[in-house]
């Protein structure tokens, strides 16, 4: 009997990668979004694709009962991908951080806990790595792995921009994060992600349903949000190339994340779904290497064919890690899934498809504004 997923948030940039996939492994598909304004513009573009017939969309919120009654009917599993996901944003918008990530989360269990009968046999969540907080490291003389915590704005104030340990304040060496190493959100976004992980493990345990949280690292690629100045550092990157404007380095342009490229996400996520054992773990998703923020940015210009334009600004945002990258034995040994699309090739393909869209507006100061305003940025 063909299988129904459950999408939320499946018209966005991963479940526009997802779903094929899914459609291609013989799964019908029933997409949840609300195609939130501040992802899709005003009026949403680039969606004839949910027009398949394997795909069944419901134009609905996520904080919403009945949105959710009608969506669950009937499904075997649920990939729950719907989130507001900007760090930044979180910090003042809190409530509807917590109303759409923990409270619609909350809303689906509650949801389905209710329903007379229901055949949900899994639930994937994509989570983040940002729980994490700053990631791992290691003391260099004792050996002993250590997790500073977020960095004060004292701290930023005085461009110390790399984590110090917390007992002897020397400099720490960076070491890939592993899934049993310590949780400590520092955004009220990661706060909600974790609050999701919690929902999604207690409440499929207690309901007998098999789960995967997959922590994904920076994901890019073709069809990411252009609109969206809260979150995507190489949309907001690629926006202003296209514009030939500097492209502003917050801190010292030498902090790091992990970027790992969306049809490598799409393959973990489709593999937490339908291996036969169900993991009932947190796995983490990344390319594992670390890559300066300078070091993106300047590789991201050339795919555009253009010369490295960048700037160090000094600038902070309170919230926003130092480094971060993953450990990925898990995503290999429990999901056989090994990352294939290298940071060059994937900036490729980024670029070219970013240069058939239409030119956005570059909306980076405005949202840099409001963190300013909310003394959440210098
Ligand atoms: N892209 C990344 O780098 C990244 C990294 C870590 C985790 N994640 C997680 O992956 C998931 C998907 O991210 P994405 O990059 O595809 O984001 P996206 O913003 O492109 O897509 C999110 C989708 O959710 C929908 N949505 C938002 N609020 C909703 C609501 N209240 N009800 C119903 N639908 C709603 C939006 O309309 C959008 O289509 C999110 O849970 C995010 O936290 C993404």
């Amino acid at each position: 009997m063909t299988k129904t997923v459950l999408v939320t948030g499946g018209a966005g940039f991963i479940g526009s990668h997802l779903i094929p996939k899914l459609l291609a492994d013989g799964f019908q598909v029933r997409v949840l979004d609300s195609l939130s304004p501040q992802i899709h513009g005003a009026v949403a573009r680039n969606l004839e694709w949910l027009e398949d017939d394997g795909i069944e969309f419901i134009r609905g919120d996520v904080t919403r009962r009945t949105d959710w009654e009608r969506a669950l009917l009937d499904v075997d599993a649920i990939v729950h991908l719907a989130a507001e996901t900007g760090t930044g944003q979180s910090m003042y918008e809190i409530a509807r951080y917590n109303d759409v990530n923990s409270q619609g989360t909350a809303l689906m269990f509650d949801v389905l806990g209710k329903m007379n009968t229901h055949r949900v046999t899994r639930v994937v969540l994509s989570s983040s790595r940002s729980i994490y907080g700053e990631g791992a490291y290691v003391h260099p003389v004792s050996g002993a792995r250590v997790y500073p915590g977020a960095r004060s704005a004292e701290q930023l104030r005085q461009e110390q921009w790399e984590p110090v340990c917390p007992q002897t304040g020397v400099a720490l060496q960076l070491v890939a994060t592993q899934e049993s190493d310590l949780i400590q959100p520092a955004s009220i976004y990661a706060a909600t992600k974790y609050a999701q992980e919690d929902l999604v493990r207690i409440g499929c345990q207690s309901m007998g349903i098999g789960f995967a949280m997959l922590r994904l690292q920076n994901v890019y690629g073709e069809r990411q949000s252009l609109n969206n100045p809260y979150t995507g550092i190489l949309s907001i990157f690629s926006t202003k190339i296209r514009r030939d404007s500097e492209l502003p380095l917050f801190e010292d342009g030498k902090e790091s994340r992990d970027f790992v490229h969306v049809e490598d996400v799409t393959d973990a996520l489709l593999a937490a779904l339908t291996v036969a054992q169900a993991p009932d773990a947190a796995i983490n998703v990344g390319s594992g290497v670390a890559t300066s923020v300078r070091a993106v940015a300047e590789e991201l210009t050339r795919a555009f064919g253009k010369s490295p334009n960048v700037v160090v600004t000094g600038q902070f945002r309170i919230g926003d890690i130092r480094h971060n990258y993953a450990d990925i034995s898990r995503l290999q040994s429990l999901l056989g899934v090994t990352p294939k699309v290298s940071l060059a090739d994937g900036l490729q393909r980024f670029a070219a498809w970013v240069s058939s869209q239409p030119l956005p507006e570059d909306q980076l100061e405005k949202a840099n504004q409001e963190l300013r305003e909310r003394k959440l940025m210098n």
